[in-house]
């Protein structure tokens, strides 16, 4: 479904990809870890076409992202939901009026159909009688479910999310894992989730590719990479800062 084949990619000398490969297949689900600032938000926009590499090519569904423009570009965008790391509500909009915006914009669905989807996605976040309110008056964790149903009311078929449980307590973060593998079991898209929220995401996800100095050092299910025994990724899980870094 997606593949990133050797791409490359720097902003004024600063390298973030090196030769960046990843291939996920259909309906599966992904988690990417790595340290902050390597380049794993920079990669997912690169998957959806908001970033273009340097060189290398990226393919989703068979498209060379690189080659599409204009309306190409706007439909194979379309298939992607996308939970922004920073959420990027509209501030002027209530809870439901972020959610039912993809809906308004992009389909001829009338208000009634519109009310009853948003109603309905809103019950699944529990923020049903946060309708009303705007983003400034909701917490970190309402304003990241909001994000989250806003991503996922068009039910793509590919779903990014970039850290949906950073900045959440525990149970509301487990919530929001529960929530992501509930609705990739009813819908079956693929998704990539960014994440530092480890171990917990790897219940519900397939596989796991850890990104480290611009490339996907480790990428495999749970068992086969503890089985390799990569000393980045022990290090990654147990947050160790005694002995040598084994990161850079
Ligand atoms: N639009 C941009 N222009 C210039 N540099 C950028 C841009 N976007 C990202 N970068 C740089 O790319 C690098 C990777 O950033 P990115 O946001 O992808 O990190 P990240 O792995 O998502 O980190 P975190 O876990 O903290 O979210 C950083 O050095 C950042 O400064
Ligand atoms: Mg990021």
């Amino acid at each position: 479904m997606i593949i990133v084949r050797d791409a490359y990619k720097s902003f004024n000398g600063n390298q973030v990809l090196k030769g960046l490969n990843l291939e996920i297949l259909e309906g599966e689900m992904f988690a990417l870890i790595g340290r902050s600032g390597l380049g794993k938000s920079v990669l997912l926009k690169h998957i959806i076409g908001i970033m273009k590499p340097d060189t290398g090519d990226i393919f989703v569904d068979e498209q060379n992202v690189g080659s599409l423009h204009g309306k190409q570009l706007e439909a194979m965008r379309r298939k992607f939901g996308y939970l922004f790391q920073e959420g990027a509500l509209f501030d002027s909009l209530t809870v439901f009026e972020n959610v039912a915006f993809p809906l308004r914009e992009k389909t001829a669905m009338k208000e009634p159909e519109i009310k009853d989807r948003v109603f309905v996605e809103l019950e699944h976040m529990g923020l049903k009688k946060d309708a009303h309110k705007y983003p400034a008056e909701l917490s970190g964790g309402m304003r990241k479910r909001t994000s989250l149903a806003r991503a996922m009311i068009m039910q793509p078929s590919i779903m990014l999310f970039d850290e949906p449980t950073t900045g959440l307590d525990p149970i509301i973060g487990q919530s929001i894992l529960n929530y992501i593998q509930l609705c990739h079991r009813r819908l079956g898209f693929t998704g990539i989730i960014v994440t530092h929220d480890v171990p917990r995401v790897f219940t519900i996800v397939q596989k796991i590719a850890m990104m480290d100095d611009g490339r996907i050092i480790i990428n495999g299910t749970y068992d086969e990479i503890v089985r390799q025994g990569n000393p980045a990724f022990q290090q990654f899980l147990s947050g160790s800062i005694d002995g040598p870094l084994h990161y850079v």
